[in-house]
């Protein structure tokens, strides 16, 4: 069997990070992007070297979030990502601009693996990666391609959501995969339904997050988004990870 040389050297390019924490879920649209982002600015706002890498080639959108615009990596043999309000910052729009990437099966893997193989980080702290969103190719490439990656997964209060969060554990524990907890994001109420549920499959919640207004508002700008009662919650997320 032909081995792809470029997964070897995937695992050479993260060997110097801490920690790699994939933020995900089971459902769309839940979250996932506005909380790793947030995230990454609060750790990297406590002092640590922080990467952020926007893996949801579909609709990549942590540069939305962040206000980032006419940013370029340098080369230096292998793409290194430029700094933007303190974090190291990769993501495909680099390459695509703000055109679609329709890309199906096998070139969503291949284009995975070239962006891995490429990219050279420093050395970090942690990275936070900004996952596609459910179990699909890119998920299961991705679990597969990053040695020590572990897991955050968000949902929503919302049992359909919780549902698919269950998948994802199972499929997680199956593969011996570390779990860091859940966060349940945009609560309009105090119900328990997903505490319990978490309780009851042993997964640790992480923090319950209230839906926020300011958070639509604060696209596009750190400084209002570190003001966001979202904010306030990343960092418990990150004094627990
Ligand atoms: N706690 C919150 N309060 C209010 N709005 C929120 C909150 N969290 C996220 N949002 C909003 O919800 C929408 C979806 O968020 P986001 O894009 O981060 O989700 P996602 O899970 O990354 O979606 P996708 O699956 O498409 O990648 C955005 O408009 C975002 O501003
Ligand atoms: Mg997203």
């Amino acid at each position: 069997m032909l081995v792809d040389p470029r997964i070897s050297i995937i695992d050479e390019r993260l060997k110097g990070i801490g920690k790699i924490i994939a933020v995900s879920s089971g459902k769309g649209g839940v979250g996932k992007s506005v909380i790793a982002s947030t995230l990454a600015l609060t750790l990297a706002r406590k002092g640590f070297k922080v990467g952020l890498f926007d893996l949801d080639f579909t609709s990549p959108s942590t540069h939305i979030i962040l206000g980032i615009e006419g940013l370029q990596p340098k080369e230096e043999k292998g793409i290194v990502p430029p700094k933007a309000h303190g974090l190291h910052y990769m993501s495909i729009i680099y390459y695509s601009g703000d055109y679609a990437t329709p890309l199906r099966g096998a070139d969503v893997s291949n284009a995975l693996i070239e962006l891995l193989a490429i990219t050279k980080w420093e050395k970090l702290d942690y990275l936070i990666l900004d996952m596609p969103p459910g179990i699909g190719d890119a998920t299961l490439d991705l679990i597969r391609l990053i040695k020590n990656i572990e897991f955050i997964i968000v949902t929503t209060p919302s049992k359909l959501a919780f549902e698919t969060v269950k998948k994802l554990s199972s499929l997680l524990k199956s593969l011996r995969i570390p779990m860091l907890g859940v966060v349940e994001n945009m609560k309009m109420n105090n119900a328990q339904l997903v505490r319990q549920q978490a309780k009851k499959i042993g997964i640790t919640m992480l923090t319950e997050i209230p839906y926020d207004p300011k958070v639509e508002e604060a696209i596009g700008n750190t400084n209002k988004l570190l003001n966001t009662t979202l904010a306030k919650k990343a960092e418990e997320i990150a004094s627990r990870i």
